[in-house]
């Protein structure tokens, strides 16, 4: 045992014991450890390192820092211009008609900050979601997450409809039913579900949705904290199904993982409902060199979009004709929409000994649950790396 490790186990708080790896740099699609070994990184912090870690013009952005150490944000709070820059940006690229940035510092508070104003805006206090979704780790993300964190906190918010997949016309049923009460503040849902193993709803299923939540006057909360800034093959995966969301939410490859923060974008008219006193409060939301980091990795995305999307198409074709043609010891499904990969076995375990398997021989995977794995490569990740890791999870198998 390391030191770093029995240190770990004694003073880090953690759900389970970390994997035997320290990581002490990163570079593109690898990250390296204590002894300089290099691992491909198929994860990339979970849709995280959409351009690849360690990129030149945000390490640049975060040496040339100069900057105030900190910006009170509200009560009324300061100005300061990277965070226009950063949220007029956002109002240009997101989609629909959504203008107003709520700061953040990652994407569960970007979700809290989207319930609370869809409670705001509509005076109602109840929401639909998908069966065994993910939106975060705090009370009210919980509440619209997985029935199975109530086993835990039997206590979430009430009134908290869940519906399961798949979602097809039958379950878009079942959410305009629920709707037709007038009770539901917002429905909420990933576009494309990577914490269900990339479950890809519907063309029908959102559209339905999405007309229903208007006629009754239901927020409608695109959650694209994963899939946002090319995960899935468009920069949002809204797009993939036409959607005019009233408010997203965003985090992780916003930042590329190199600043902690997140936004919850929403219609200039919901907003509105959230200009009450201290209806919003985030100390460090968009902190200065957070928001100054963001923009840099932010601009460095947008700035090779349309290479990156076509990388995503190419790859994804590449990686999808790989999974399903390999020997895989179980009946495999591969889920796949454009770098947003998932592997789903009948049995529990194969995908435990599969992801042990390639981490020894240098490959980085995880593990979705007891029967699924999930594979979010880079999106700038080029044919050699992506063959070289593919050969390494043949050999894994
Ligand atoms: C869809 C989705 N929403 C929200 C979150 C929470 O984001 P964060 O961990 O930045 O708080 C996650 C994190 O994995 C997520 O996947």
């Amino acid at each position: 045992m390391t030191n770093t490790s029995q240190k770990d186990e004694r003073y880090i708080g953690r759900d389970l014991k970390a994997f035997p790896l320290e990581i002490a740099g990163s570079d593109g699609s690898y990250l390296i450890d204590k002894n300089g070994q290099r691992y491909i990184d198929f994860e990339m912090g979970w849709c995280v390192g959409n351009i690849g870690w360690s990129q030149n013009e945000v390490t640049e952005a975060i040496k040339n820092f100069t900057g105030p150490t900190y910006v009170v944000p509200g009560m009324p709070g300061y100005m300061y211009e990277p965070w226009v820059e950063l949220a007029e940006l956002l109002a240009q690229i997101t989609p629909g008609k959504l203008t107003k940035s709520f700061r953040a510092t990652g994407g569960t508070e970007a979700v809290e900050t989207a319930l609370q104003a869809a409670m705001s805006h509509t005076k109602r206090h109840k929401f639909i979601s998908i069966e065994g979704s993910y939106h975060g780790h705090s009370l009210g993300a919980m509440s619209v997450g997985g029935s199975h964190f109530r086993e835990w906190y039997p206590n979430l918010l009430e009134g908290c409809f869940k519906i399961a997949a798949p979602l097809n016309d039958a379950a878009a049923e079942k959410v305009e039913k629920l709707l037709e009460t007038k009770e539901i503040a917002a429905f909420i849902a990933e576009p494309i579900i990577c914490n269900l193993g990339v479950e890809i709803p519907t063309k029908e299923f959102f559209q339905r949705v999405a007309k229903a939540c208007k006629a009754n006057g239901t927020l409608f909360i695109v959650d694209e904290v994963a899939t946002g800034f090319g995960r899935t093959g468009k920069l949002f995966a809204a797009e993939h199904y036409d959607l005019e969301p009233d408010i997203i939410t965003l985090g992780k490859a916003l930042t590329g993982g190199y600043a902690a923060l997140g936004a919850a974008v929403m219609t200039e008219e919901v907003a509105k409902s959230m200009a009450f006193g201290f209806s919003h409060y985030s100390t460090f939301g968009w902190q200065p060199l957070n928001a100054v980091i963001t923009l840099a990795n932010l601009r460095a995305l947008l700035k090779r979009k349309d290479e990156l999307l076509t990388n995503v198409a190419e790859m994804s074709e590449y990686f999808k004709q790989r999974l399903e043609a390999m020997p895989f010891k179980q009946k495999a499904k591969v889920k796949i929409k454009g770098l947003a990969i998932a592997v789903h076995f009948e049995e529990e375990g194969y995908a435990e000994q599969i992801v042990n398997t390639a981490f020894e021989n240098k490959l980085l995977l995880q593990q979705l649950s007891p029967t699924a794995l999930t594979i979010f490569p880079n999106l700038v990740i080029d044919k050699s790396t992506a063959k070289e890791g593919l050969d390494l999870l043949e050999e894994s198998i």
